[in-house]
């Protein structure tokens, strides 16, 4: 079967009700989480790559992990509690999220472990190596995969300091503190979504103080208590809603409404940003706002805008929009003079060079732009209509996230596109096509 799509149609106009996968970030830390916990929890996962990754790399480590329909039923065996022989490796597959928080579980073990990846994770940072040998682990000396990780018996807490706004630096120090440093470990960081934080507090209720400061949360946790299992019906990501969130509002006369959503305050920048852009409650509006473990939740509706205009992002919002740059990029073109986006250097450290990569598409959608390693300016183009432009968009490393913002611009500015790569969306959004054959867009 080929693995591209052709699209050569907008969208018309729509009016729907959906759900969108449950949260990734939050799934992989709930499967890692009850892995280490005490008897057996049950959990509703994204059923995608990067979870499937998780579980086959905890089977490998020797838990007892059952797959029913629409829930996992993993039998944690406490901290420390894995079981498994010499020459171990791990595959990581396309996840960063799990290369990052996984070595937090290893901190303590007797051999030699390695960790691997798919083409796009081997060119990774670990990005963990120094605080976990703070803490006293043992790395090879490379800092992509494959690398060994080996244990201590003598792991010590520490204070790190997380300056880059990456929630999983930050979550791997809390995890390896939490689990396994006897004493307090601190740590001091940039804001950034503040999913393990939640997760601690108010599911797997292991003590953890978060004191929110100007400029930095500073954080601490108190090592090495064992906690029970749990269960969890883990809501949509805000991630993968941002792309149904963002073609309605580019379309004419559309509306949606997006139910059971993860709207933390730390996941929403890109409404936030949007909001300051000219959508206001009127075209975005999130209804029956709840908490469920610690978690905001909502159904976010949305409206057709096309009063956009182009901002000056604020910066402190970046760590907040991460994955959803690229779409926000899109909300430029159909805007009103320039989007100016600085300091997302981070971008280029995705699964893809993700900036790199949108700049070259919006320079074939011809698009005024100006980048640089660090920043872009997008000179918005509201009327833009690609008639039947070709374009082809391949050699992106199968970065999830290119694949689905190049659909949703096939559908808003037209244009006779090709894009490579499909199953990229078994990443993160598995009923991306479906879910957008639904609303009404046309394959060839
Ligand atoms: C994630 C944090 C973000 C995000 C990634 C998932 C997480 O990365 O881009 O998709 O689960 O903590 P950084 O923490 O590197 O910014």
């Amino acid at each position: 079967m080929s693995n591209y799509v052709s699209i050569n149609s907008q969208i018309s106009s729509f009016k729907k009700k959906i759900f969108v996968p449950s949260d990734k970030s939050l799934s992989i830390r709930c499967a890692l989480m009850a892995a280490a916990a005490i008897g057996k929890s049950r959990l509703k996962l994204l059923d995608s790559e990067d979870i499937k990754s998780t579980i086959n790399c905890l089977r490998k480590l020797g838990i007892k992990i059952i797959k029913r329909e629409d829930y996992y039923q993993i039998e944690g065996r406490g901290i420390n509690g894995f079981k498994y022989k010499k020459n171990l490796v791990l595959d990581c597959g396309n996840s960063g999220t799990l290369l990052r928080l996984l070595p937090s579980l290893l901190v303590k073990s007797p051999y030699k472990i390695k960790l691997i990846g798919d083409k796009s994770l081997s060119k990774r940072n670990i990005r963990v190596k120094d605080p976990l040998s703070n803490f006293g682990a043992q790395f090879s000396k490379n800092k992509t995969p494959p690398i060994f990780i080996q244990g201590t018996d003598y792991v010590r807490p520490i204070f790190w300091k997380e300056i880059k706004g990456s929630a999983q630096i930050k979550s791997s120090v809390i995890i390896t503190g939490a689990l396994h440093a006897p004493g307090i470990t601190r740590i001091v960081a940039k804001p950034s979504r503040r999913t393990t934080e939640n997760l601690f507090k108010h599911v797997l209720k292991i003590p953890i103080k978060v004191l929110k400061k100007k400029n930095y949360d500073h954080i601490e946790v108190v090592g090495r208590k064992q906690f029970k299992s749990f269960n969890y019906n883990v809501p949509g990501d805000m991630s993968s809603a941002a792309y149904p969130l963002v073609l309605t509002l580019l379309s004419k006369k559309s509306q949606i409404l997006i139910k059971n959503v993860n709207v933390c305050p730390t996941r929403i920048g890109i409404i936030t940003i949007l909001r300051k852009m000219g959508a206001t409650k009127k075209y975005i509006k999130l209804k029956n706002l709840r908490f469920i473990k610690g978690e905001r939740i909502a159904d976010i509706m949305v409206k057709s805008c096309n009063s956009l205009k182009g901002i000056n992002i604020p910066t402190k919002l970046n760590s907040f929009a991460i994955d959803e740059m690229l779409l926000l990029f899109l909300c430029s073109i159909k805007s009103k003079n320039l989007s100016y986006y600085k300091s997302i250097s981070e971008l280029n450290a995705k699964e893809s060079p993700r900036l790199k990569i949108a700049s070259k598409i919006l320079s074939m959608m011809g698009v005024k732009n100006i980048s640089t390693k660090n920043s872009i300016k997008i000179f918005g183009d509201p009327k833009l209509n690609l008639g039947n432009k070709k374009i082809e968009i391949k050699n992106y490393m199968k970065d999830h996230r290119i694949f689905m913002m190049a659909f949703i611009a096939a559908n808003i500015f037209s244009g006779s596109w090709k894009i490579h790569d499909k199953d990229s969306i078994n990443t993160s959004f598995p009923n991306f096509l479906n879910l957008m054959k639904i609303l009404g867009a046309k394959t060839l």
